[in-house]
Protein backbone atom coordinates (compact mmCIF):
# COMPACT_ATOMS: atom_id res chain seq x y z
CA UNK A 1 0.00 0.00 0.00
CA UNK A 2 1.51 3.31 -0.80
CA UNK A 3 2.14 6.05 1.39
CA UNK A 4 -1.03 8.09 0.65
CA UNK A 5 -3.00 5.09 0.69
CA UNK A 6 -2.03 4.16 4.60
CA UNK A 7 -2.78 7.94 5.04
CA UNK A 8 -6.02 8.35 3.44
CA UNK A 9 -7.29 4.90 5.43
CA UNK A 10 -6.69 6.33 8.61
CA UNK A 11 -10.24 7.53 9.86
CA UNK A 12 -9.24 7.31 13.16
CA UNK A 13 -6.00 9.55 12.92
CA UNK A 14 -7.05 12.00 15.50
CA UNK A 15 -7.55 9.51 18.29
CA UNK A 16 -4.69 8.25 17.80
CA UNK A 17 -2.32 11.66 17.24
CA UNK A 18 -1.56 12.63 20.13
CA UNK A 19 2.14 13.04 19.67
CA UNK A 20 1.71 14.86 16.23
CA UNK A 21 -0.56 17.19 18.30
CA UNK A 22 2.09 18.33 20.94
CA UNK A 23 4.27 19.00 18.02
CA UNK A 24 2.52 20.36 15.97
CA UNK A 25 1.49 22.68 18.92
CA UNK A 26 5.21 23.39 19.64
CA UNK A 27 6.18 23.81 15.91
CA UNK A 28 3.60 26.52 16.58
CA UNK A 29 4.88 28.24 18.92
CA UNK A 30 8.73 28.17 17.22
CA UNK A 31 7.09 29.58 13.95
CA UNK A 32 5.33 32.44 15.85
CA UNK A 33 8.69 33.61 16.92
CA UNK A 34 10.29 33.40 13.76
CA UNK A 35 11.00 37.23 12.00
CA UNK A 36 8.20 36.72 9.49
CA UNK A 37 7.35 39.42 7.18
CA UNK A 38 3.80 40.62 7.59
CA UNK A 39 1.00 38.96 5.81
CA UNK A 40 3.35 36.24 5.11
CA UNK A 41 2.43 33.77 2.16
CA UNK A 42 2.57 30.22 3.65
CA UNK A 43 3.03 27.07 1.94
CA UNK A 44 2.17 23.80 4.12
CA UNK A 45 3.31 19.64 3.40
CA UNK A 46 1.24 17.19 4.45
CA UNK A 47 -0.81 19.12 6.39
CA UNK A 48 -2.89 16.29 7.67
CA UNK A 49 -5.65 16.79 9.14
CA UNK A 50 -5.05 20.27 9.71
CA UNK A 51 -3.44 20.49 13.05
CA UNK A 52 -0.82 22.99 12.40
CA UNK A 53 -2.92 25.06 10.42
CA UNK A 54 -5.22 25.50 13.33
CA UNK A 55 -2.49 26.58 15.18
CA UNK A 56 -1.19 28.99 13.49
CA UNK A 57 -3.82 30.45 10.93
CA UNK A 58 -5.33 32.90 12.87
CA UNK A 59 -2.22 34.10 15.29
CA UNK A 60 -0.14 34.53 12.29
CA UNK A 61 -2.74 36.19 9.75
CA UNK A 62 -1.04 35.17 6.49
CA UNK A 63 -2.40 36.91 3.23
CA UNK A 64 -3.02 33.27 2.29
CA UNK A 65 -2.13 29.55 3.44
CA UNK A 66 -1.90 26.68 1.18
CA UNK A 67 -2.60 23.54 2.83
CA UNK A 68 -1.42 20.62 0.91
CA UNK A 69 -0.69 16.80 1.84
CA UNK A 70 -0.22 13.68 -1.01
CA UNK A 71 -3.55 11.76 0.51
CA UNK A 72 -6.75 13.11 -0.61
CA UNK A 73 -8.44 12.33 2.09
CA UNK A 74 -6.61 13.93 4.52
CA UNK A 75 -6.98 16.91 2.58
CA UNK A 76 -10.39 16.74 2.99
CA UNK A 77 -10.29 16.57 6.63
CA UNK A 78 -8.62 19.68 7.00
CA UNK A 79 -10.68 21.21 5.07
CA UNK A 80 -13.23 20.13 6.90
CA UNK A 81 -12.13 22.13 9.69
CA UNK A 82 -10.87 24.83 8.24
CA UNK A 83 -12.60 25.60 5.12
CA UNK A 84 -14.51 29.11 6.84
CA UNK A 85 -11.09 30.74 6.36
CA UNK A 86 -11.37 33.21 3.73
CA UNK A 87 -7.22 32.93 3.10
CA UNK A 88 -6.63 29.55 3.34
CA UNK A 89 -6.93 26.95 0.27
CA UNK A 90 -6.60 23.47 -0.48
CA UNK A 91 -4.62 20.93 -2.52
CA UNK A 92 -3.42 17.34 -2.93
CA UNK A 93 0.74 17.70 -3.79
CA UNK A 94 3.23 15.26 -3.35
CA UNK A 95 5.07 17.67 -1.06
CA UNK A 96 8.53 16.60 -2.30
CA UNK A 97 8.04 17.20 -5.69
CA UNK A 98 6.17 20.89 -5.01
CA UNK A 99 3.87 21.77 -7.54
CA UNK A 100 2.80 25.46 -6.69
CA UNK A 101 3.83 28.85 -8.49
CA UNK A 102 5.51 31.75 -6.74
CA UNK A 103 7.48 32.47 -3.48
CA UNK A 104 6.81 31.85 -0.05
CA UNK A 105 7.43 33.32 3.00
CA UNK A 106 7.02 30.13 5.12
CA UNK A 107 7.32 26.83 4.23
CA UNK A 108 6.32 24.78 7.42
CA UNK A 109 5.33 20.71 7.91
CA UNK A 110 5.12 18.82 11.35
CA UNK A 111 6.20 15.09 10.56
CA UNK A 112 5.85 14.34 7.25
CA UNK A 113 9.76 14.54 5.94
CA UNK A 114 10.55 11.12 7.17
CA UNK A 115 8.31 10.29 4.72
CA UNK A 116 10.23 11.81 1.75
CA UNK A 117 12.88 9.56 -0.32
CA UNK A 118 15.66 11.98 -0.65
CA UNK A 119 15.65 14.59 1.90
CA UNK A 120 18.55 16.74 1.07
CA UNK A 121 16.97 16.97 -2.57
CA UNK A 122 13.67 17.74 -1.27
CA UNK A 123 15.39 20.43 1.58
CA UNK A 124 17.29 22.08 -1.15
CA UNK A 125 14.01 22.40 -3.87
CA UNK A 126 11.83 23.38 -0.98
CA UNK A 127 14.60 26.63 0.28
CA UNK A 128 14.93 27.66 -3.32
CA UNK A 129 10.66 28.36 -3.21
CA UNK A 130 11.43 30.85 -0.17
CA UNK A 131 11.29 34.69 -0.67
CA UNK A 132 14.46 36.75 0.26
CA UNK A 133 13.17 36.83 3.99
CA UNK A 134 11.64 33.48 4.27
CA UNK A 135 11.82 30.54 6.59
CA UNK A 136 11.36 26.70 5.87
CA UNK A 137 10.50 25.39 9.26
CA UNK A 138 9.26 21.77 9.93
CA UNK A 139 9.51 18.56 12.31
CA UNK A 140 10.55 15.11 11.07
CA UNK A 141 11.93 12.17 12.92
CA UNK A 142 15.28 11.39 13.99
CA UNK A 143 18.12 8.64 14.37
CA UNK A 144 16.71 6.94 17.64
CA UNK A 145 13.21 7.02 16.67
CA UNK A 146 11.46 4.06 18.05
CA UNK A 147 14.88 2.50 19.38
CA UNK A 148 12.99 0.88 21.62
CA UNK A 149 10.54 -1.30 18.96
CA UNK A 150 13.81 -1.96 17.16
CA UNK A 151 16.01 -2.81 20.54
CA UNK A 152 13.33 -5.92 20.53
CA UNK A 153 13.69 -7.37 17.15
CA UNK A 154 17.44 -8.00 18.34
CA UNK A 155 19.02 -9.56 15.23
CA UNK A 156 15.76 -9.61 13.37
CA UNK A 157 14.88 -6.39 10.70
CA UNK A 158 12.51 -4.21 11.86
CA UNK A 159 10.17 -2.12 9.37
CA UNK A 160 10.84 1.00 11.10
CA UNK A 161 12.84 3.71 8.52
CA UNK A 162 16.41 4.74 9.02
CA UNK A 163 16.00 8.64 10.01
CA UNK A 164 18.58 10.91 9.82
CA UNK A 165 20.93 12.07 12.31
CA UNK A 166 21.63 15.65 13.89
CA UNK A 167 24.84 15.38 11.87
CA UNK A 168 22.84 14.54 8.56
CA UNK A 169 20.14 17.35 9.10
CA UNK A 170 22.87 20.03 9.65
CA UNK A 171 24.98 19.19 6.63
CA UNK A 172 21.48 19.96 5.03
CA UNK A 173 21.95 23.86 6.05
CA UNK A 174 19.57 23.06 8.89
CA UNK A 175 19.68 24.44 12.33
CA UNK A 176 18.49 21.62 14.56
CA UNK A 177 16.97 21.12 17.32
CA UNK A 178 16.15 17.34 19.23
CA UNK A 179 13.57 16.38 21.55
CA UNK A 180 12.84 13.34 22.80
CA UNK A 181 9.25 12.34 23.65
CA UNK A 182 8.39 9.15 25.22
CA UNK A 183 5.17 7.28 24.79
CA UNK A 184 4.03 4.79 27.01
CA UNK A 185 1.67 2.57 25.55
CA UNK A 186 -0.71 -0.38 27.75
CA UNK A 187 0.78 -3.29 25.07
CA UNK A 188 2.53 -3.84 22.19
CA UNK A 189 -0.32 -4.19 20.72
CA UNK A 190 -1.71 -0.98 21.40
CA UNK A 191 1.27 0.74 20.02
CA UNK A 192 1.06 -1.32 16.65
CA UNK A 193 -2.34 -0.23 16.55
CA UNK A 194 -1.90 3.61 17.35
CA UNK A 195 1.15 3.04 14.71
CA UNK A 196 -1.60 1.93 12.14
CA UNK A 197 -4.34 4.20 13.24
CA UNK A 198 -2.08 7.45 12.28
CA UNK A 199 -1.39 5.79 8.64
CA UNK A 200 2.59 5.40 9.42
CA UNK A 201 2.29 1.41 9.22
CA UNK A 202 4.21 1.29 5.99
CA UNK A 203 7.46 -0.47 6.38
CA UNK A 204 10.41 0.52 4.75
CA UNK A 205 11.24 -0.17 1.20
CA UNK A 206 12.39 -4.20 0.92
CA UNK A 207 11.19 -4.98 4.36
CA UNK A 208 10.37 -8.73 4.85
CA UNK A 209 7.60 -8.88 7.40
CA UNK A 210 8.35 -11.34 10.20
CA UNK A 211 6.61 -14.36 10.59
CA UNK A 212 4.23 -14.39 13.39
CA UNK A 213 6.21 -16.17 16.07
CA UNK A 214 8.92 -13.89 14.85
CA UNK A 215 6.35 -10.86 15.94
CA UNK A 216 5.02 -12.61 18.96
CA UNK A 217 9.17 -12.78 19.94
CA UNK A 218 9.33 -9.22 19.15
CA UNK A 219 6.05 -7.70 21.06
CA UNK A 220 6.90 -9.94 24.15
CA UNK A 221 10.37 -8.38 24.64
CA UNK A 222 9.12 -5.14 24.35
CA UNK A 223 6.82 -5.27 26.39
CA UNK A 224 9.15 -7.06 29.04
CA UNK A 225 10.99 -3.59 28.35
CA UNK A 226 8.08 -1.39 29.84
CA UNK A 227 6.38 -0.91 26.22
CA UNK A 228 7.91 2.74 25.96
CA UNK A 229 8.33 3.95 22.34
CA UNK A 230 10.31 6.89 21.88
CA UNK A 231 9.95 9.59 19.23
CA UNK A 232 12.90 11.95 18.21
CA UNK A 233 11.95 15.03 16.69
CA UNK A 234 14.23 17.12 14.92
CA UNK A 235 12.91 20.58 14.78
CA UNK A 236 14.67 22.12 11.90
CA UNK A 237 14.83 26.02 10.51
CA UNK A 238 16.65 27.26 7.30
CA UNK A 239 17.16 30.43 5.09
CA UNK A 240 16.62 30.66 1.17
CA UNK A 241 19.11 29.13 -0.93
C1 LIG B 1 2.17 11.84 10.65
S1 LIG B 1 1.14 12.67 9.51
C2 LIG B 1 1.32 14.36 10.06
C3 LIG B 1 0.15 15.19 9.63
C4 LIG B 1 0.07 16.57 10.24
N1 LIG B 1 1.16 17.42 9.80
C5 LIG B 1 0.03 16.47 11.75
O1 LIG B 1 0.93 17.01 12.40
O2 LIG B 1 -0.89 15.87 12.27
C6 LIG B 1 2.09 12.68 8.00
C7 LIG B 1 1.34 13.31 6.83
O3 LIG B 1 2.27 13.42 5.75
C8 LIG B 1 1.57 13.14 4.56
N2 LIG B 1 2.60 12.83 3.55
C9 LIG B 1 3.40 11.74 3.48
N3 LIG B 1 4.23 11.86 2.42
C10 LIG B 1 3.97 13.06 1.84
C11 LIG B 1 4.49 13.75 0.71
N4 LIG B 1 5.47 13.23 -0.04
N5 LIG B 1 3.98 14.96 0.40
C12 LIG B 1 2.96 15.49 1.14
N6 LIG B 1 2.42 14.88 2.20
C13 LIG B 1 2.92 13.68 2.56
C14 LIG B 1 0.62 12.02 4.94
O4 LIG B 1 -0.43 11.87 4.02
C15 LIG B 1 0.18 12.49 6.33
O5 LIG B 1 -0.96 13.30 6.26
Amino acid sequence: MSVADAFGRAAHYDAHAAVQRIVAEKLADRILALPLPPDPRVLEIGCGTGFLGLELVDNLEPSHWRMTDIAPAMVDRARQRLDDRANVSFAVMDGEHPDVAGRFDLICSSLTFQWFGDLPAAVARLRRRLSPRGSLVFTTLAEGSFFEWRRAHGDLAPGTRDYPSTEALAAMGLEVEIETIPMAHKSAREFLRSVKGIGAGTPRDGHRPLTPSELRGVMGRFEAKGCVASYVVATCVAGPL
